[in-house]
């Protein structure tokens, strides 16, 4: 049975999940995509073009959710938008008896996931958030490694992610401002949270400092990989202005506590001039791992102690002699269950783990098996980039427990002010 699929925030991430749903129709007949909405038309219709040249269907296009929703038909609904509209779009959805696949991070704050939460229990309506870093392979084999002990017992983990500069990130306005972004340290930290707790479990305890260092942002043209996916996007916000000034945090340093007993230290800045750095490590007793970037395709390298070179490919696959790909993302990749690397360009990548979230809630809809990033765990990686902040704000540690039952948000009472929250 194919199940009407529609799709709202038609920017770069739209475009890049119109990729995504041509990939899926590759492999599933699954979903179909019935509606396109953007608040603006061309950019609505650049997706839906994209689209039907891939797959001869054309999806109506709408500048309304509340229309695309009232007429469409939908059974779920593909949040895409910049983050503030999240939890607004995901409630109206749920109204319609729709169930939800939204972009992360889940919501602009603590408090609007947790009313979108409550409306899915509610309206017995699904939310699945696209999280689509944990859904590499090499990052899955990554955590079935550490599972096995291949480092023995986990200690300390080291993320450091310093980039961006004298840009406005991704050359989009609503990066720029609190009330619409939360913050730039919750659009990656998001990510890096998510496979923190996917490898070590539960983050218990942050203490953080953090600071604005580059507040004049240039507005200059995208450069690399994503350039292409955000060609058709129409800018609303800062449009005609050549540079924006930031009002929220773009650096955060925190260190914090595993409910392992693991500590981490987190780094991450977008205000990095020159030079940029990404360290990812995870050291145990035995030994320490080193993930590979995301959507590389490079394998884990694994470096034991007292042996002078990383261990093969192949006696990694060894060590996790029961680990194989699931029915899901194996077709995706030449149905291959076991590999540990491969080989293929970012975009091809970028589009086969948006097409295993779209499969993943087919299947959490028709089989009623939950999703893997529901909304417990989009909490806890937005709670992470928020414990930064929070702690940021007050100057002093956070337990994750106050921060994700709300009672921890200073840094956060603003956004939900702007938000109606
Ligand atoms: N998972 C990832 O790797 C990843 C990467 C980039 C972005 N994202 C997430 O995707 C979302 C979108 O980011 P983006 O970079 O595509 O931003 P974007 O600005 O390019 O796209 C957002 C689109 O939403 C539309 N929109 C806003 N309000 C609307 C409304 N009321 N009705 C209809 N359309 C509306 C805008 O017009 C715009 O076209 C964000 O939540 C972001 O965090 C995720």
């Amino acid at each position: 049975m194919t199940l009407r699929l529609g799709l709202v925030g038609a920017g770069g991430m739209g475009m890049r999940h119109a990729h995504g749903y041509i990939e899926l129709r590759k492999q599933f007949d699954s979903f179909g995509m019935a509606a396109i909405c953007d608040l603006h038309e061309p950019a609505a219709a650049a997706v839906a073009n994209e689209i039907e040249q891939a797959t001869g269907e054309r999806p109506q296009v709408y500048t309304s959710l509340d229309r695309m929703l009232d007429e469409a038909k939908l059974d779920a609904l593909d949040i895409v938008t910049d983050t503030r509209m999240h939890h607004g779009f995901a409630i109206a959805a749920f109204e319609h008896g729709v169930n939800v696949l939204t972009e992360k991070p889940m919501g602009v704050t603590i408090k609007a996931c947790q009313v979108m939460r409550q409306a899915a229990l509610k309206y017995k309506k699904i939310i699945s958030v696209a999280e689509n870093y944990r859904r590499d392979p090499m990052n899955r084999l990554t955590k079935a490694l550490i599972d096995a002990g291949a480092i023995g017992e986990p200690h300390f983990y080291e993320r450091i992610g310093l980039s961006g500069g004298s840009d406005l990130m991704h050359n989009t306005g609503w990066r720029a401002l609190k009330s619409r972004a939360g913050s730039m340290i919750i659009e990656q930290g998001v990510h890096d949270a998510d496979l923190m707790n996917y490898f070590m479990g539960d983050i218990e305890s942050v203490y953080a400092e953090t600071a604005i260092f580059t507040k004049t942002r240039r507005r200059a043209p995208m450069s690399g990989a994503l350039t292409k996916f955000y060609s058709h996007r129409v800018e609303d916000q800062f449009a005609g202005e050549r540079t924006v000034e930031i009002d929220q945090e773009d650096s955060a340093f925190a260190v914090l506590r595993f409910a392992s007993g693991a500590i981490g230290h987190f780094a991450m800045s977008n205000a990095s001039h020159g030079h940029t750095v990404s360290v990812d490590t995870i050291h145990g007793s035995t030994g320490t791992l080193l993930p590979p970037p995301s959507r590389s395709g490079k394998s884990p390298v694994i470096k034991l102690e007292g042996r002078e070179q990383p261990i093969s490919e192949a006696d990694m696959l060894s060590l996790v002699p029961d680990w194989e790909l699931d029915d899901i993302t194996a077709p995706f990749w030449d149905g291959a269950r076991r590999l540990a690397s491969y080989e293929m360009p970012f975009a091809d990548v970028d589009r086969k783990l948006i097409a295993i979230e779209y499969q993943e809630l087919y299947q959490a809809i028709t089989t009623k098996m939950p999703v893997e990033v529901g909304p417990e765990m989009g909490m806890k990686a937005l709670g992470f980039a928020y414990a930064t902040l929070e702690s940021g704000f007050t100057r002093q540690p956070v337990r994750m427990a106050d921060i994700l039952e709300g009672t921890v948000e200073g840094y956060q009472r603003e956004v939900n002010a702007a938000n109606g929250l």
